[in-house]
């Protein structure tokens, strides 16, 4: 049995029908509010709960041999320190005391640069040493940014060819498809070379930002209109934000994080991620073209 967290999120609903297509059997951490109807009819069992509180987790992890841990904070949801930290240490030590076989847990790249300006990137690197000592089989695996954020980016563009661009446009990332990651997920618990190791994961081409609104236009046969805003925007925002909600101001560090820097791996990250899951990643490109409608 899998369990799988976040298992309505856009990772998590991935990995969930990934499973389901092997005639795995998986148990989905849901919340009642979620949107779970299609994890259900696709014969995943549902378990409903809320990750802020221990024992939802000690129920969920029963009887359970992986874990996939693909939750993950936001405004609505919880805190970092909730949900990607508190609510995964809770996981790792219901996972030891329920004799887990592996633990798969979805980090985040550049989670080991010590940025101190972004909770989730903290919190995620503490749970990162807490699994590595636990005793338990893990995979830590550190994504880019996922292709899927871009498919309601792709969807506007498509109805008014605009594009905005916010800080430095030469700026190099490797998005990731979604559907690779999930994959990469579940092949975790069973392919030798991802026992025990914190791996890289992203898409198989460096990109700069500017080359996103290019992809969008060969897409759509629409030639783009590119507005960029400076990271400063960001950070007037931030300050504006702070005065009436500082939770909110501590996670838009996180976002600044996401837009001041590089994320992208190398060619030998991308051979070793193909050689150990025996698989070939796709191009944002085409990602987007399987998802978008034209
Ligand atoms: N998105 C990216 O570009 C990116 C890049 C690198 C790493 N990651 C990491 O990858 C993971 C998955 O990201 P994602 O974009 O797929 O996340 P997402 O779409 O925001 O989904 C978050 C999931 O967590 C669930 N959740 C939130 N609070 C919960 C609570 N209190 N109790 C139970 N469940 C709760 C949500 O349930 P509801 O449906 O009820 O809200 C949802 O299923 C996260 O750990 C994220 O940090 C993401």
């Amino acid at each position: 049995m899998f369990l799988v967290t976040g298992a309505t999120g856009t990772l998590g609903r991935r990995i969930v029908r990934v499973l389901c297509e092997q005639s795995a059997s998986v148990r989905a951490f849901v919340r009642l509010s979620s949107r779970y109807s299609e994890l259900e009819q696709r014969g995943a069992e549902i378990l409903i709960g809320d990750l802020r509180q221990e024992r939802d987790i000690t129920k969920a992890c029963q009887g359970v041999q992986y874990i996939i841990s693909a939750h993950g904070s936001n405004e609505a949801s919880g805190s970092a320190q909730e949900l990607d930290y508190r609510a995964n240490i809770d996981l790792i030590d219901a996972a030891k005391a329920n004799g887990v076989e592996h633990f798969v847990l979805i980090s985040v790249l550049g989670v080991d640069r010590g940025y101190e300006d972004a909770p989730v990137f903290k919190a995620k690197r503490a749970v990162e040493i807490y699994l590595q000592n636990s005793g338990l089989n893990y995979t830590i695996l550190r994504p880019s940014g996922f292709a899927a954020n871009l498919i309601p980016l792709a969807e506007r563009f498509r109805q008014t060819g605009i594009y905005l661009l916010v800080g430095d446009a030469e700026t190099r990332t490797s998005i990731v498809s979604t559907d690779d990651l999930a994959e990469i997920a579940v092949k975790s618990v069973s392919a030798p070379g991802a026992k025990n190791q914190a791996i890289a994961v992203g898409g198989p081409e460096i990109l700069q930002r500017r080359d996103i609104p290019k992809i969008f236009g060969r897409i759509f046969n629409t030639e783009p209109i590119v507005i960029n805003a400076p990271l400063v925007a960001i950070d007037g925002i931030r300050t504006l934000v702070g005065f009436l909600n500082p939770e909110a101001q501590r996670s838009l560090g996180t976002f600044r994080t996401l837009l001041a820097n590089e994320f992208y791996i190398t060619p030998a990250e991308v051979q070793r991620l193909e050689q150990i899951y025996e698989m070939r990643l796709e191009t944002l490109e085409t990602f987007l073209r399987r998802y978008v409608s034209l």
